[in-house]
């Protein structure tokens, strides 16, 4: 499927983003403040933060709504992987978001492995597996330390870095046992890298691939990384120690040569791809593929950007990368506030106040988790606010988002302090 062939870029637009985390509301505020934009929607909710920006529109009618807009955003990765993208596309619309062949690189870690070992991109050696025996005759030929991966989409679940075999051989039959459904109907062993590592997001439009942005974000829960992995409870931008020069090599032997062998095979990829990278000491590899912006580090990428963030976003769904603008401007903290208990079983429906002082303080909020109520706002999920503030450089955007946190009414609210250092 080619980029929708619009060109002329609408002005008074109307843009749909499909979603409705902290990453949407990242979104839809960056393409709220373009002044060719006349309205956003978003399909999803409840989230308090996003209802004061943008329409709220039923995710059960976003293939009906959307012939009313001018550019589709589409925020996650499940309606991708299920082709909402080709079905959009289809019926001439301009769609931000890849393909449903093309977004098998993040629905199958397979079919990622597979490809990236075909045509050379540095990765982890692994061996895929369709039957329970054969995997643990794998994990006994391979040895500890070992990574399990169920092959399909487990929403951030599906990975356990083993340090004994015993551990990998309960992790291959937690997947085969349908822990993870169909994602774990195949399992990928691979080796464990190690370094630190960095998220790459590059625009390609289909034709042109181009860097956007590097982040880190912070999988643990705790602070010094550690305790249970979560969806990211905070994120920085851009990746420290990943200059501009080395964020170019690893375009050039990891991202554009995967973009071009699916280009090879028919599939053109229209969209951002998230490319989380190991730095390790033989350089970059990578360790996988998501076809979507991250959470929480599409809200501190798109602060940083100087630009128009709609059209650049149009310009990548219509074919028009090569000639848009991508200017990113100093450095970017977003601290994850979570409900206490997560990522386990969380209270909802606690009163959240100071976010008018949070963002006199100088910070943005972004919210997740969250619902109206009248005149306040309620907590609602597990991951509810994203603080971002911006800044020269890292210790000033850290000073400044903590800063602003201590503003934050909410007894019940929970966040990593090391964010950013
Ligand atoms: P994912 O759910 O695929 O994002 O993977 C979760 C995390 O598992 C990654 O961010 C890495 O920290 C870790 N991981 C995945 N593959 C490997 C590997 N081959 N070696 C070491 N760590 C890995
Ligand atoms: N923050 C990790 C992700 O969005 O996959």
């Amino acid at each position: 499927m080619a980029a929708a062939t619009l060109t002329e870029e609408p002005t008074n637009a109307r843009v749909l983003v499909v979603g409705s985390g902290g990453r949407e509301h990242a979104l839809a505020a960056a393409i709220a403040a373009s002044p060719k934009v006349a309205h956003v929607a978003f399909a999803g909710g409840p989230n308090a933060g996003l209802e004061t920006i943008a329409e709220a529109i039923d995710p059960a009618t976003v293939e009906d709504a959307a012939t009313g807009f001018d550019l589709i955003v589409i925020g996650p990765e499940a309606p991708l992987a299920d082709g909402l993208a080709d079905r959009l596309c289809a019926k001439g619309l301009a769609v931000f978001g890849p393909s449903k062949a093309a977004a098998e690189l993040e629905a199958s870690k397979s079919f990622t492995k597979e490809l990236c070992t075909r045509i050379g991109v540095p990765t982890a050696k692994a061996r895929i597996c369709d039957e329970l025996a054969d995997a643990l005759a794998a994990v006994d030929r391979m040895g500890a330390p070992l990574v399990v991966k169920a092959d399909g989409l487990a929403a951030g679940k599906g990975v356990v870095v083993a340090e004994t075999i015993e551990e990998a051989r309960r992790a291959v039959k937690e997947c085969f046992d349908g822990t993870f459904g169909a994602a774990g109907a195949r399992v990928v062993l691979e080796e464990r890298l190690e370094g630190p590592e960095v998220s790459l997001f590059a625009l390609s439009d289909g034709k042109t691939v181009r860097a956007l942005a590097t982040a880190r974000d912070y999988k643990r829960a705790f602070d010094g990384n550690r305790g249970p992995n979560t969806g990211g409870m905070g994120a920085i931008s851009p990746a420290p120690d990943f200059d501009d020069a080395a964020c170019e090599a690893a375009m050039e032997t990891i991202v554009r040569p995967t973009l071009r062998a699916l280009a090879d095979d028919g599939i053109a990829y229209v969209g951002v791809l998230y490319a989380g990278l190991m730095l390790t000491k033989d350089g970059p590899k990578l360790i996988e593929y998501n076809v979507r912006f991250g959470d929480p580090e599409c809200q501190v990428i798109l602060p940083r950007l100087a630009g128009d963030a709609y059209s650049l976003l149009y310009a990548t769904a219509t074919g028009n990368l090569a000639d848009a603008a991508i200017d990113n401007r100093g450095t970017a903290v977003g601290v994850v506030v979570a409900a206490e208990g997560y990522p386990g079983p969380v209270r909802r429906d606690e009163e959240i106040g100071g976010l008018d002082a949070v963002a006199a303080a100088g910070a943005t909020v972004y919210h997740a988790g969250t619902r109206p109520d009248g005149d306040r706002v309620l907590s609602n999920g597990g991951r509810v606010l994203t603080v971002v503030a911006t800044g020269a450089d890292a210790d000033a955007a850290r000073g400044a988002a903590y800063g602003a946190l201590t503003h934050l009414a909410w007894p019940g609210g929970r966040h990593r302090s090391d964010i950013g250092s």
